[in-house]
């Protein structure tokens, strides 16, 4: 028995960090994808092939040991593989068109697709169990998330996200091209979290205040992104990265990023996690082109993405 399935990378156009402490985020789903393909086999291993390398395990073995950024598939197979007392193996395939490590969903979108090819061997999931699945995955690698990232892969389009309500959908005809800017510097969301903790734990009132002007932030935003006006959500993307430059999550390179972005763009930040990974710039059809030759003209890695709507995709 074999089973496929695919999920979208994404972008957060605005709430990073702040939406671990409860903070509002909005998000989107990336036209790149990730493909799983998993497949039942007689010996007794967890076998996972990728682009970023190879991992066998027996189907016995504890995963808590385990030391690599293919660790959630061995979560996700070993206990679908004891759920269902299955005597085969299992082998998992991954396929990505995401640049992987750099603030774009790779690893969300992986435990997106894998929690729907593995289950799918053994039973029919809704997509709201899968996601549950999918976090508990993604948790195994990074303790703390917020939950945003699987959320928006498994049900795509434009979202907002809370920690505690859910999210839902923002139902606008969006009218905006995105230019994301790679960096080519991996970062630990992990770690990066982590840094962010402990600049909240030694400075909890200016956090605090940050997370009221995000608030506030968003609010503007969701009326903004209804009005298509690309113009006051550039300045209000400018904003957000003031925040995010203020929890230590920037440096030099994607300052100038931003710096060469602005100069055509509507405006730009960082997207994820930081600390290296990407940069976002807000554009239309008038300056999309423009703003990519502005970037590529001074060597950095640019490339246009649009909404995907899709979310997860099962084969
Ligand atoms: C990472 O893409 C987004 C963070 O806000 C972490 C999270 O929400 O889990 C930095």
């Amino acid at each position: 028995m074999k089973s496929k399935a695919s999920a979208p990378g994404k972008v957060i156009l605005f709430g990073e960090h702040f939406v671990v402490y409860g903070v509002k985020a909005i998000l989107c789903a990336i036209d790149k994808r990730i493909t799983v393909t998993a497949e039942q086999i007689p010996e007794d291993k967890i076998s996972i092939k990728s682009n970023i390398g190879k991992l066998e395990i027996p189907t016995n073995e504890s995963i808590t040991e385990i030391d690599s950024p293919l660790k959630p598939f061995c979560y996700l197979a070993s206990k679908l593989i004891q759920k269902y007392n299955s005597k085969s193996g299992i082998n998992i395939t991954v396929e990505s068109e995401i640049p992987l490590g750099v603030g774009l969903g790779s690893s969300s979108a992986c435990c997106v697709a894998g929690a729907a090819a593995i289950s799918q061997l053994f039973e029919e999931t809704s997509k709201e169990k899968i996601l549950e699945l999918a976090i508990e995955a993604e948790k195994t690698i990074f303790q703390n998330t917020s939950g945003a990232d699987c959320t928006v892969c498994a049900f795509g389009g434009l979202m907002e996200y809370d920690k505690k309500k859910g999210f839902s959908k923002i139902d606008t005809e969006s009218n905006f091209h995105l230019v994301i800017v790679n960096s080519n510097i991996e970062h630990s969301t992990d770690a990066v979290v982590s840094n962010v903790k402990k600049f909240k734990d030694s400075n909890e009132e200016q956090f605090l205040n940050l997370c009221k002007k995000e608030s506030e932030l968003i609010n503007k935003v969701m009326k903004n992104l209804k009005n298509k006006d690309l113009k006051e959500l550039g300045n209000m993307m400018h904003k957000n990265q003031e925040f995010l430059e203020t929890i230590g999550i920037s440096n030099e390179k994607l300052r100038q990023m931003i710096n060469v972005a602005e100069t055509i763009a509507y405006g730009a930040k960082i997207t994820g996690a930081g600390g290296g990974g990407c940069i976002i710039a807000l554009t239309d059809e008038s300056n999309l082109e423009k703003t990519i030759s502005q970037l590529r003209g001074k060597n950095y890695d640019c490339f246009s993405v649009r909404i995907d709507h899709k979310g997860l995709d099962t084969f």
